[in-house]
């Protein structure tokens, strides 16, 4: 018998493997592989107008599609290359969007991180080509198969200021000089005219029939021209061009660098957030104090406000490490903190999240789509209808979170073109597009839209066009990727 004993080695395996496998993708992603281009181009077109709003730039967006690339070009800041080289590092997570409660855009924080290794994944000659501040990267990421470590090439060579970009149209001139254009490239596979990409032989070519690929496609798109009116996007799909045109360039919203209100916060939240906080300046050699952490929120900024808010939680000159008790945050002092900082702040209107507005979705459903004007209808409520002033500030409990749901119906003009007859519903939360209708279901009685719509008699093979969208500071989800909604009351 063989007595001899294994002694196992520890090996450490680097989570830079999160990223680098089909599996971990789909993981990450939370959609199958099939679906990987609806991810890029709404990761992408997610990042393009966030870029663009936080520096004030009237969004300007193209999406344009062939055999072996999807590339979305913005006429935004340019992503910095301080960013981009930061987000090759797989060795580290950063995201700024993480902690705070807010109605931010994009199912995923860490969107370039999944992106990156992506084309790789699903073809041996896959990359991914950024260009942004006059440089062009030509980046490919995989996996060493031996030390399981992230091989990352980044390929940097200076645009030549002449040279027509791929995209070779007026427009992306501007975009040489400022803006972002990112590229997944891979390569190109076709028998006998049918066009196949490598994301689990996804055949794509044809016309876009009704519940074909190349219409999801062009309907995500068209989503976020329909809950942005300030976005000007032009689509092009295998050289088939469209373009819808902001119906208000100055339109605003809530932005990221808007500071959060405290009333979007329970308890549980703020936690988490301070956790972040604490952890965030003990790394730097640092430890603020609560006056500067309540700074941060909105209303709270002027120190008369801070002031009432300290004396009330009993926090005057106190630091945030002081919270801590034992191995962990002390939630009752917390909470004593929420209630105060609630108290002495005004809610946010729902006004102030940003409202689509009538005009804009009846242009895009007449113009942009061909609805029958007469058809058109637009409703919208939202959170001071369903909540009387009185019920918040009474108590340290009552918050107020504001949102506001805009919906639209439209009957199509088929023209007899009997493919057309298909109902075509557009549905998305904090002004992007999903790529599954997340209003899969409502309330208690566990229906979704799509069946609030059969009750209707607008079936599915029903010409009609119906719109939803919801703005609301702290969306909750049902499943890890992000796709469906919880929807109360
Ligand atoms: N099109 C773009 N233009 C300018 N900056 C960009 C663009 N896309 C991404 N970025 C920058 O890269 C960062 C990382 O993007 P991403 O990985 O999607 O994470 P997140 O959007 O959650 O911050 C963004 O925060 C932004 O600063
Ligand atoms: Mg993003």
């Amino acid at each position: 018998m063989n007595t001899k004993k294994l002694n196992r080695t520890t090996f450490k395996t680097s989570r830079e493997m999160d990223f680098f496998s089909e599996k971990e993708l789909v993981t990450q992603t939370g959609h199958e592989v099939s679906e990987w281009p609806l991810v890029i181009v709404k990761e992408l077109i997610d990042n393009a107008l966030d870029a663009c709003e936080e520096h004030t730039i009237t969004p300007v967006i193209t999406v344009a599609a062939d055999a072996s690339s999807i590339t979305i070009s913005d006429n935004g800041p340019g992503i910095p290359e301080s960013t981009l080289a930061a987000a090759l590092d797989f060795t580290i997570r950063a995201s700024s969007r993480e902690g705070y409660v807010s109605p931010t855009r994009g199912a995923q924080g860490n969107a370039l991180m999944t992106l990156f290794p992506m084309p790789r994944v699903v073809d041996p000659a896959g990359r991914m080509i950024v260009e942004a501040n006059g440089k062009r990267h030509v980046i490919t990421v995989r996996a060493d198969p031996i030390s399981q470590r992230a091989v990352v090439h980044d390929d940097v060579s200076d645009i030549p200021k002449s040279k027509k970009t791929r995209l070779g149209v007026n427009k992306i001139k501007q975009a040489l000089s400022s803006g972002t254009s990112i590229s997944m490239e891979w390569s190109a596979n076709e028998e006998e005219g049918i066009i196949c990409w490598p994301f689990d032989g996804l055949t794509v070519h044809g016309k876009a029939y009704p519940g074909s690929f190349a219409q999801r496609f062009r309907e995500l798109c068209m989503g976020f021209a329909m809950f942005n009116p300030h976005l000007t996007l032009h689509l092009d799909w295998f050289g088939e061009k469209k373009t819808f045109t902001a119906t208000n360039p100055k339109w605003k919203k809530w932005l990221p660098s808007d500071p959060t209100s405290i009333h979007w916060y329970e308890c549980q939240h703020l936690e988490r957030l301070l956790g972040a906080y604490i952890t965030h300046d003990r790394d730097a050699g640092q430890d603020r104090l609560v006056s500067d952490f309540i700074r941060e929120f909105e209303g709270l900024t002027g120190s008369a406000k801070r002031t009432m808010v300290l004396d009330a939680a009993d926090m005057k000159r106190m630091k945030l490490s002081e919270l801590i008790v034992g191995d962990h945050l002390d939630s009752g002092r917390i909470e004593v903190l929420l209630g105060a900082m609630k108290r002495h702040t005004k809610p946010v209107a729902s006004r102030r999240l940003g409202v689509i507005g009538e005009d804009h979705l009846r242009a895009f459903f007449v113009d942009g789509l061909g609805c029958v004007p007469d058809s058109f209808q637009y409703a919208k409520r939202t959170s001071e209808q369903k909540v009387k002033k009185s019920d918040f500030g009474a108590d340290d409990k009552a918050s107020f979170i504001p949102w506001c749901l805009e919906s639209a119906f439209g009957y199509l003009d088929d023209g007899g073109d009997e493919d057309e007859e298909r109902r075509r519903i557009f549905a998305g939360a904090n002004f992007s597009a999903s790529i599954k209708n997340p209003f899969r279901s409502f309330g208690s009685s566990g229906e979704g839209l799509e069946a609030e719509l059969n009750k209707l008699h607008v079936g599915g093979y029903e010409p009609i066009v119906f719109g939803l969208h919801l703005v609301h500071p702290r969306l909750e989800f049902t499943d890890r990727g992000k796709t469906a909604l919880i929807v109360g009351g």
